[in-house]
């Protein structure tokens, strides 16, 4: 798609780019989880659009929950201490847990969220990640199932807002500076 260059500087990953690699990840997903049932826990509000594009592909018994987290600090460094603003409906004890998330940058809002999660007893907990920055990552920690590592740059599109902005944009995008400059 072409987006007014004032707003967007370049298309990072296309639709169609995302599309193919989650057939590729489910039927990874779909095997690993083979004679199990699922629990797929979408991260709200960034991963909505990868979550939908998931669940659709899995063709294995699933339940579907939802989390709502926000990270302690300034919005552009995460601090490690997630805020549960919305926890899971139901309990998770010897459930299955596969948490969509949009993207892992420093790593700490996943990796306590996975820990929080563990502490409740789940037969296991795996994430899968759209978008991977690993050269941002200040704590170990790697998805079982990515999409697309990426550079050191600021996305947004396909569910990812910059200041609640542009989640409805379909392909991940590069900022332009301007957008930053005005703010
Ligand atoms: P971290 O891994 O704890 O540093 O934080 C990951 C969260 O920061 C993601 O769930 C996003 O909400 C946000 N985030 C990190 N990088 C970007 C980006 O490039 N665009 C939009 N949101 C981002
Ligand atoms: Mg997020």
């Amino acid at each position: 798609m072409e987006y007014p260059k004032d707003v967007i500087e370049s298309v990072l990953v296309t639709n169609e780019e995302i599309q193919s690699k989650l057939d590729e990840l489910c039927a990874r997903i779909n095997k690993d989880y083979d004679g199990k049932e699922l629990l797929v826990v979408c991260i709200l509000k960034g991963a909505v659009c990868v979550f939908a594009d998931v669940l659709r592909r899995i063709t294995i018994p699933c339940n579907i929950d939802f989390m709502v987290v926000s990270s302690y600090g300034s919005s552009s460094t995460s601090s490690g201490v997630v805020r549960i603003l919305k926890d899971l409906d139901h309990g998770i004890e010897g459930k299955n847990v596969l948490i969509v998330e949009d993207i892992v940058d420093s790593g700490k809002s996943m990796s306590y969220l996975m820990a929080n999660l563990r502490t409740r007893h789940p037969a296991s907990v795996k994430l899968l990640t759209l978008l991977d920055k690993p050269d941002r990552r200040q704590v170990e920690l790697k998805a079982d199932y990515y999409g697309f590592i990426i550079p050191d740059e600021f996305v947004v599109g396909y569910g990812l807002d910059y200041a609640e902005q542009y989640r409805n944009l379909p392909d991940v995008c590069v900022l332009s500076p301007k957008v930053y400059a005005e703010n």
